[in-house]
């Protein structure tokens, strides 16, 4: 199972983005966590450029196409979602890859429920499938973990192996997707 991790934050030191490293060093057997690294290098959406595709976002739908399924963290600016993903998420909108992929939802602060209550409303205007049992809120804000930490936190750990879990239940319980060329 192919598993595309996108952060919402560009900071080096991001807790979103060692979050999903952490659970890329955690995954369970057959999962493969990538974190996707071009937030920061997509061009702002612009539909105009939708008939000549800028050549990061043609890399951005073919690691979403190549995903089996999304794990997206992303800190909650004055309370909305950050521009670098809702810009990512806007340049998926018309991407017919997107229809039907597979999400869950980190979230590193039990605060920012505003911008989890809006990724949601965002993923499910976009028709994705929200895997709710695999959305987890990990307090993170004050306990000052960098990802090394953070992989040996039980609490951090055990409710992160739980959603992994339940993304690979999700998979495995879905049906084959349909081939990209014709099987004769
Ligand atoms: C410009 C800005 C606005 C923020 N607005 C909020 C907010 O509305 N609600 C909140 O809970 N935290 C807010 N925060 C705090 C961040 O969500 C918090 O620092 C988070 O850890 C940042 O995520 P990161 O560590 O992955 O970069 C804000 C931070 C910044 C820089």
């Amino acid at each position: 199972m192919n598993v595309l991790a996108i952060s919402g934050s560009l900071r080096a030191a991001s807790l979103n983005s060692a979050l999903l490293r952490t659970a890329a060093r955690i995954a369970p057997p057959g999962m493969r966590i990538n974190l996707y690294a071009g937030v920061g290098a997509l061009p702002l959406f612009n539909p105009d450029l939708e008939s000549r595709v800028p050549a990061p976002v043609l890399a951005l739908r073919g690691e979403v196409d190549r995903a089996d399924a999304l794990l997206v963290a992303s800190p909650e600016y004055a309370r909305g979602v950050t521009g670098g993903i809702k810009n990512a998420l806007d340049w998926l909108v018309s991407h017919k890859g997107f229809v039907g992929k597979p999400v869950a939802l980190l979230n590193a602060a039990a605060r920012a429920h505003h911008a989890q209550d809006a990724l949601r409303l965002t993923l499910r205007t976009m028709s994705a499938t929200l895997i709710e049992e695999a959305c987890v809120t990990i307090a993170l804000l004050a306990a000052n973990l960098d990802e090394e930490a953070m992989s040996q936190c039980d609490a951090v750990t055990g409710p992160l192996s739980e959603a992994l879990g339940a993304m690979r239940a999700h998979h495995a319980q879905a049906p084959p997707r349909s081939p990209s060329f014709p099987v004769r």
